[in-house]
């Protein structure tokens, strides 16, 4: 489906049985938030954690966060009705966990229809199994299919390192392969994907350096556990006013007369396409959309 643009530089998870992070998310500069009723939720709190997510949700007050619900897996006691709940709900979307392939993101939404979901929820795919690393591409394309609703990726990289035995180090060598093909199918797809999360959220320089990678890579934003996250977050997910000011400037260039004919141009000592171009103008709205938001 073709999203329109949207800020989704930081998502903040938040274990639904916490009421006091639940309240906090109101006054957090946060894009994105995701209430949790899987892993970060015990068994015997799952039930208490999902009438406080349905009570926060409706008494509302998040503005313009986009809240996302993450549900527990169809296959597990919860996960219907952790379902039906986030449907009433006005969530944004809800986050399937442990996606292994599009059969289980077509299986959700064959329950969005028969609960009547609004069209507005959309469906967002934790990418975290090995399965989902061999099947990226396929579910990935559920992102063109609009009976499916997919409309971002989110790295599960916790169980990735459980699942495949891999090491999650300093540089994530041995994750990078599975990061970029994820990466590539998203953009396939037409869909957004965030980055995992970092675990040691007391360690700003890692933590600082884990953002640029994830940047770098083409990640929309990046997953994260604690509030201390947001500020670096989004300083390394925001065009830089440098990044916004050279993209005006080369699509002020292509706009005149005399390069209306022009594939490639000379700006400032450097070679630019329209395809730099275009890729500025994404840049523009971003950073506008961001400004629009402050
Ligand atoms: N969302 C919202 N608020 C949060 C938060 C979160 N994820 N994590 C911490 N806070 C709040 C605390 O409530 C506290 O607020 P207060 O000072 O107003 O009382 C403040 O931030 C400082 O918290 P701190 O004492 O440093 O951390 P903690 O020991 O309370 O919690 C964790 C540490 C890791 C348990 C907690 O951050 C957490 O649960 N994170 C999310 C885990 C999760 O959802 N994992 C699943 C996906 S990987
Ligand atoms: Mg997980």
């Amino acid at each position: 489906m073709t999203i329109p643009i949207r800020p989704r530089r930081s998502a903040l998870y938040m274990p639904g049985s916490n009421a006091r992070a639940l309240e906090k998310a109101k006054s957090l500069d946060v894009d994105c938030l995701l209430l949790d009723l899987e892993d970060a939720v015990a068994p015997d709190a799952k039930d208490l954690a999902r009438t406080q997510i349905g009570d926060a949700v409706a008494a509302g007050g998040y503005g313009e966060r986009e809240i996302v619900i993450r549900i527990n897996g169809l296959d597990t006691p919860w996960g219907e009705t952790d379902l039906q709940m986030a449907v009433k709900s006005t969530a944004d979307a809800i986050l399937v966990p442990k996606v292994n392939a599009p059969s289980d993101l077509q299986r959700v939404a064959h329950m969005l229809s028969l609960h009547n979901a609004p069209s507005k929820l959309q469906l967002w795919a934790m990418m975290e199994t090995p399965e989902a690393m061999l099947n990226a591409a396929a579910i990935g394309a559920c992102g063109k299919d609009p009976e499916i609703r997919l409309s971002c990726f989110v790295m599960g990289t916790n169980d990735l390192a459980k699942e495949t035995r891999a090491r999650l180090t300093p540089g994530r060598a041995a994750m990078m392969p599975w990061l970029m093909t994820c990466v590539a199918a998203a953009r396939a797809g037409g869909i957004d994907i965030l980055d995992g999360v970092y675990n040691a959220f007391q360690d700003e320089e890692g933590f600082a350096s884990e953002c640029a990678q994830g940047a770098d890579m083409g990640m929309d934003g990046k997953t994260l556990i604690h509030p201390k996250q947001l500020a670096p977050c989004h300083a390394a997910f925001s065009p830089s006013v440098d990044d916004v000011a050279w993209a005006r400037k080369i699509n002020d260039a292509f706009d005149l007369p005399e390069n209306a004919n022009k594939g490639a141009i000379q700006v400032d000592g450097k070679m630019v396409e329209r395809l730099h171009a275009d890729m500025g103008k994404r840049v523009i709205m971003i950073a506008d959309a961001i400004a629009a938001r402050a």
